[in-house]
């Protein structure tokens, strides 16, 4: 389970004068999300929603508020070899006793992230990016780590699960768009991990491949959902759509600075259809609430 509780993100930037100014990304967001669940992001462009999802990810700290992840606090991403872990635990050893129970135990992998334009490196082949994430992961206690054959046929085995297989030796300049996200998406899977944070996973591909990506990421899900380690998915999206087609829930977020606008149950049983009424007027009640913030924006700028 992840919670969010009373997250808030201030930068203070340098505006044209030169003169340092402040800048509130996030505002008092606390959200809970429960095992197994897809919940989207929307709302639009500067309103902190990419900043929100990496203080999930630990990667950015909140200036207030805290996230517990199955009741741990996330300080900062959690190390990812050995050597990492070593010097996180000589780190965290006097700061405090929370974070000493946090990092006691073996790291657990629990979150992969995929970010929009930089999801797989560009100088490996898909499946060499696939069996760097497994590498980089490998730092498990030393019975649970994983060899090298069984590292190749891991990646193998999640290139093949996005159609793949056939394109494991081609360098991601060779695949299409929708392929190279399929390629982020393998890569993300082959860690197993319980969360995966998704930032505008599908913004730079067509419509239709996009539709098709959607559908691949549910049934990817869907085979994990009666598993014990049923995956989390957190995605940040502008497609109104898309949030609803994928999503148990939609949290719409208001313009700049970033508050929870909305939240909004998607209770419609899977598999799903687009075109279902249910989903197209959960869908315009959403569009209907942007376009009363833009009035209201249009009202005040006048
Ligand atoms: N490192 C930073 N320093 C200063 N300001 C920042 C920084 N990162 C983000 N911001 C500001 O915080 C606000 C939120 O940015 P963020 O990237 O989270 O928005 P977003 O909702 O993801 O937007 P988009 O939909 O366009 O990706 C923006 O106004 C941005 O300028
Ligand atoms: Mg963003």
């Amino acid at each position: 389970m992840i919670e969010a509780k009373s997250i808030g993100k201030f930068f203070s930037v340098i505006n044209e004068k030169g003169l340092a100014e402040g800048l509130t990304a996030v505002l008092n967001v606390s959200l809970t999300i429960p095992d197994g669940k897809i919940v989207s992001l929307l709302g639009p462009s500067g309103c902190g929603k990419s900043t929100f999802l990496e203080i999930l990810a630990g990667l950015q700290a909140p200036t207030d508020g805290t996230i517990h992840i199955d009741g741990k606090l996330v300080l900062e991403p959690l190390p990812a070899t050995r050597k990492e872990q070593i010097a996180y635990r000589r780190r965290y050893r006097f700061i405090s006793p929370l974070a000493n129970g946090v990092f006691r135990d073996h790291p657990k992998h629990d979150i992969a992230m995929i970010f929009q334009d930089y999801a797989v490196f560009p100088w490996m082949t898909a499946i060499q990016n696939v069996e760097f994430a497994l590498k980089l992961r490998n730092a498990g206690p030393a019975g649970k780590r994983l060899r090298r054959n069984e590292i190749q046929e891991k990646a193998a085995f999640y290139l093949n699960k996005v159609d793949l297989g056939v394109f494991a030796h081609k360098y991601p300049s060779q695949l299409s768009g929708g392929m190279r996200q399929r390629l982020a998406l393998a890569r993300a899977l082959s860690v197993e991990p319980k969360i995966i944070l998704m930032d505008e996973p599908f913004a730079a591909v067509d419509a239709l491949t996009r539709e098709k990506l959607q559908d691949e990421l549910l049934r990817l899900w869907d085979e994990t959902k009666n598993s014990s380690n049923p995956i989390t998915i957190v995605m940040v999206t502008h497609d109104v759509p898309e949030a609803v087609y994928v999503s148990d829930e939609v949290v719409v977020f208001s313009p700049s600075p970033g508050t929870i606008r909305n939240r909004i149950p998607v209770d419609v049983k899977r598999p799903r259809a687009r075109t279902e009424a249910e989903l197209i007027e959960i869908q315009e009640r959403i569009f209907a609430m942007f376009q009363y913030d833009l009035n209201q924006e249009s009202e005040y700028s006048i």
